[in-house]
């Protein structure tokens, strides 16, 4: 069956709930387009708007289930280019019964390379790649891992100005602006666009490792966003109990689906912040996507901790 590939993105509405005895206002970017979905449409708007005539191929990498390997699938079939993918490696049970991102990427057409030992030598994915990436033919361009680029900084000023439009619709003077952060890409391009103050926090790795993403995209330290302190280190894609009970909370309260990877800790270190600091200020959360990924997600949840 071919799938219909839009590269259109919505005016993504804003939605007022209540969580835990605070009202906030959820921009729902995960609404912006099937196949594009939160920061990954803003993240490669610049590629969705602008022609690319001598490029037939995209390379990037990063985790097999990856949301940034879906939209770059689909991306590739909008353009009509080829997407190559280089991932470190595919679980078996993966390949048996593929779901989530990697089975909706494989329909696409993506091109997954699974990386062997042997290829990778003494090098990580990452270091591999680079090296890959500096010797690449003339059609071919080049992604880094989550769409971490100053390309990105095109389609998060759209999302920047209809922030400001909301907020000068509803009078809302002094709001803060919250989004869980993994490469920080579209946080601190946030920050540096928006009068009001960015709050993030650092889901894959510590804040010091958060900083030094900020760094490489913006040099200027007064323009990053504020990095919340989380209640203890939790590692990247593990399963927490806390995790699957607030991502449950939040579902119950606010009838809005969440990504189980990054807003878990969003919300709870969000939370955390507010409580501490008697904050009655207007919070607005960034929605940004990733549900798809929750199909692998969630049946882990549920084996892990039956209800
Ligand atoms: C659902 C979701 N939330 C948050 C993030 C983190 O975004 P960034 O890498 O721009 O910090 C990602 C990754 O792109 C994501 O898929």
């Amino acid at each position: 069956m071919t799938q219909k590939i839009s590269p259109v993105l919505a005016l993504s509405p804003v939605q007022s709930v209540r969580m835990d005895g605070f009202t906030f206002f959820i921009k729902r970017d995960d609404l912006l387009n099937t196949h594009f979905s939160g920061n990954k449409a803003r993240k490669f708007a610049y590629y969705l708007n602008n022609e690319f005539p001598a490029i037939k191929k995209i390379m990037c990498y990063g985790s097999v289930q990856a949301n940034s390997l879906y939209s770059l699938a689909a991306l590739a079939k909008l353009k009509n280019w080829q997407l190559d993918f280089y991932v470190q490696s595919i679980p078996q049970w993966l390949k048996a019964q593929p779901n989530g991102n990697y089975c909706a990427a494989l329909a696409l057409g993506a091109n997954i390379i699974e990386l062997e030992k042997n290829d990778l030598g003494k090098d990580n994915l990452d270091s591999f790649i680079r090296l890959k990436a500096q010797h690449l033919p003339s059609d071919t361009l080049f992604i880094p891992e989550g769409g971490r680029s100053k390309q990105a900084k095109q389609g998060v000023a759209v999302l920047a100005q209809e922030i400001k439009d909301f907020c000068q619709q509803q009078a809302l003077l002094d709001p803060l602006i919250m989004l869980p952060s993994g490469t920080g890409t579209s946080a601190v391009f946030l920050q540096s666009l928006l009068p009001y103050k960015v709050l993030t926090c650092a889901c894959v790795g510590n804040a010091d490792y958060l900083s030094q993403q900020f760094s490489e995209l913006d040099d200027n330290t007064s323009m990053w966003p504020i990095i919340l302190p989380t209640r203890k280190r939790y590692q990247f894609g593990k399963l927490y109990p806390e995790f699957y009970q607030i991502w449950q909370q939040l579902k119950a309260q606010t009838g809005i689906e969440f990504d189980l990877l990054y807003d878990p800790l969003g919300w709870l270190t969000l939370l955390d912040y507010l409580k501490k600091n008697r904050l009655e200020k207007s919070v607005i959360y960034i929605h940004q996507g990733g549900l798809l990924g929750n199909q692998s997600m969630l049946p882990r949840y549920r084996r892990k901790y039956p209800s």
